[in-house]
């Protein structure tokens, strides 16, 4: 069988701990050839670590040795990166969010389109035994026509204190582009990715900045944070559904939770655990699911996804033109917030 000869492109914490084991898990179908990094210690020694044969301190020289690459830099380079792979004949698989501005997505699905080449975003939620339960109920017609989202991605005094995550430059904000935006995506998958016409949103980062707190999940720099800890919105699709959303790095709540239900004509659903309801034979029923088949872990099955859709094997789950969806919604709550209007998107 042909194997997708795979370059991983930053070499840090996603790629060291989903992209890089999910590929060695399926190495019948991929390899890892190249692995390129800032920082040229990072890429020696995640190559030693994996045996990966080409490291390269210039990520366009890798191009010539790959079939694919994974992008798991900071949002910033995403865009950049994934226009020169593609324009290099590439196929791309690129971390979530797709990029910093819808304008960026729109230029990598320009690139895409012009090469022939894949552009696969890595929102994994999409992938989770829940989240695919929930598609097939949906598409199966059990719940009728889905109208109504509401998701909640909310941790506790957990602003990441490493790398580049509380950095507006480089990552283009805070809580929602980094950990929301997964809850957008799965949201907007299961309503049947409508377009969002209007959003209405708030974004905070007060609790974040207050002296003496504490957090979870290590040390940042309180004095000079700049990015959303905490952000709620509502948001209004061209079909008439709307969503209601709320997602935390910090909230001053009791515990964690993500939690996701979709209420639609004649049931809904509720996810993480996945929850069926119906009225059926004149009573109103709540079924759970006792076992759902799969992976427990969704690098696993989207990894599969996108080396399949490059060998012409399958389509991939997670468009770009839906992923650029996610973008927009995005960028529209930071504006809303930043002017305190509704932002009507068409
Ligand atoms: N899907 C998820 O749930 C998930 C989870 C964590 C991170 N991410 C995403 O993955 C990306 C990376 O996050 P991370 O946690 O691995 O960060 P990280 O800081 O651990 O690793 C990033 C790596 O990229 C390298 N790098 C920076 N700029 C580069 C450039 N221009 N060219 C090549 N290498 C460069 C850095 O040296 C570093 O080794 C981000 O976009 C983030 O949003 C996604």
């Amino acid at each position: 069988m042909t194997k997708l000869k795979m370059g991983i492109i930053g070499a840090g914490g996603i790629a060291q701990g989903r992209h890089i084991p999910a590929y060695k898990k399926l190495s019948d179908i991929v390899t890892i050839t190249a692995v390129s990094d800032l920082n040229p210690a990072t890429a020696a020694g995640v190559a030693k670590e994996n045996a990966i044969p080409h490291v390269f301190s210039d990520y366009h020289d890798m191009f010539s040795v790959v079939d694919a690459v994974t992008i798991c830099t900071p949002n910033k380079f995403h865009a950049e990166i994934s226009i020169a792979a593609l324009n290099a004949g590439v196929h791309v698989f690129c971390e979530k969010p797709m990029a910093m501005t819808v304008t960026e997505c729109e230029a990598m699905i320009d690139a895409s389109r012009k090469s022939g080449k894949l552009l696969g975003i890595a929102y994994h939620y999409r992938f989770m035994k829940d989240s695919i339960a929930a598609k097939r109920v949906i598409t199966e017609n059990e719940i009728g026509e889905p109208i109504v989202a509401r998701a909640r991605a909310i941790r506790r005094r957990k602003v990441p204190g490493w790398g580049v995550f509380t950095n507006r430059e480089l990552q283009g904000g805070g809580s929602l582009i980094d950990y929301g935006c997964h809850f957008l995506d799965l949201s907007l998958w299961l309503l049947g990715n409508p377009i969002p016409v209007e959003v209405t949103g708030t974004a905070y980062n007060k609790l974040s900045r207050m002296p003496g707190q504490v957090n979870q999940w290590g040390d940042f720099d309180r004095e000079n944070f700049e990015v959303d800890d905490h952000v709620t919105a509502y948001i209004k699709f061209d079909n008439g559904a709307s969503m209601l959303f709320e997602t935390s790095w910090s909230a001053n709540v009791k515990s964690d939770e993500e939690s996701m239900s979709i209420s639609g004509e004649i049931g809904g659903i509720d996810l993480f655990p996945f929850q069926m309801n119906q009225m059926k034979h004149g009573m109103l029923l709540n079924s759970e699911a006792d076992w759902i088949p799969g992976d427990d872990d969704a690098g696993i099955p989207q990894a599969m996804n996108f080396i399949k859709s490059c060998l012409g094997d399958e389509e991939l789950i997670v468009k770009p033109e839906e992923a650029l969806q996610v973008s927009a919604i995005i960028e529209a709550i930071y504006k809303s917030s930043e002017t305190g209007k509704s932002i009507t998107l068409r």
